[in-house]
């Protein structure tokens, strides 16, 4: 569905790259995260495969079309919502949807049924200029479903949104992908790219570092820890422990002599440990 080979991109038009040689593909009915911190060059990947910033370099294919001389038939199989909810702020809700839906060719999804979806029911005449940061969020969600997506392009779509609307969001995006859509998802937060994402890309300065599942990257890099309670002295102390580096298991076994267990619980690495492992970065 997706195919990058070498793509740079330089703001500047000089060898200061925010995009550097990104390598990836992605097939039909996959969720494909692009997991990295800010500026790490995520929306720049996304703005030139949705035809939104120049390709300067490399080859990019998106949806069977070739990036390089841009086909308005693209943008019927591709839907796209932004970081920064773009909405009509004189129009109402359905007028924002009612205007975008005029121009895709193919067919089109009833708005009605859209803002039901994203829990903006009862809100189809309201202007969006009255709507909340949140809600224009989930307005700019709703539009980017309505040309019936075969690829949607959703960058950090649950950020700024209060953890209920955020998990409706996670379920909307899962319910699509069932029914068949390919998903490109940015985000910088791992939890989303853990749940969601069949593979994800580990982006720090415009660079690819690792692509695989989060399952297999669990495996391959999460070593086991232990999260152990005890008694010192009479307070409680937390520690967490490797079972894997030796010195780490020899006090882990010392503390087990020594002191009073409270608790004891084994612990899978996240996502955001390996991503730290791997780039040397932290998410944020
Ligand atoms: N319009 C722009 N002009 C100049 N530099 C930009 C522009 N947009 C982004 N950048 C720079 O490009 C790099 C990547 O940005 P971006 O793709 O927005 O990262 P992310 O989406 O991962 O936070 C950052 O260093 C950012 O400052
Ligand atoms: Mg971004």
């Amino acid at each position: 569905m997706i195919k990058v080979e070498g793509l740079y991109h330089s703001y500047s038009n000089d060898e200061n790259y925010a995009v550097k040689n990104a390598n990836f593909e992605i097939p039909k009915g996959e969720i494909f995260g692009f997991l990295g911190p800010s500026g790490a060059g995520k929306s720049t990947t996304q703005g030139i495969l949705t035809g939104l910033l120049q390709l300067q370099k490399g080859n990019v294919n998106v949806a069977g079309y070739d990036v390089k001389n841009i086909s308005q038939k693209m943008f019927n199989k591709i839907g796209m919502s932004f970081e920064q909810s773009n909405v009509y702020s004189k129009l109402t809700a359905k007028e924002n949807l009612d205007f975008y839906r005029k121009l895709f060719d193919g067919q089109t999804r009833e708005p009605a049924d859209l803002l039901k979806l994203v829990g903006l029911d009862g809100k189809e005449n309201v202007r969006a200029g009255e709507f909340s940061k949140g809600m224009k969020h989930r307005l700019t969600f709703a539009r980017s479903m309505i040309n019936n997506p075969e690829l949607w392009f959703l960058d950090e779509p649950t950020t700024g949104l209060d953890p209920a609307i955020a998990s409706e969001i996670k379920d909307i995006i899962r319910k699509e992908n069932n029914n068949g859509v390919t998903v490109f998802l940015t985000t910088h937060n791992m939890f989303i790219a853990d749940e969601l994402c069949n593979r994800v890309a580990f982006i720090v300065d415009g660079e690819i570092k690792l692509i695989d599942s989060p399952k297999n990257l669990k495996l391959q890099y999460g070593e086991q820890l232990v999260d152990v309670e005890f008694r010192k002295n009479g307070t409680v102390v937390k520690e967490t422990f490797s079972t894997i580096k030796e010195e780490e298991k020899q006090r882990l076994q010392k503390v087990i002599l020594d002191y009073e267990i409270q608790s004891m619980h084994t612990k899978e690495a996240t996502l955001e440990e390996i991503f730290i492992k791997v780039t040397g970065r932290g998410l944020v």
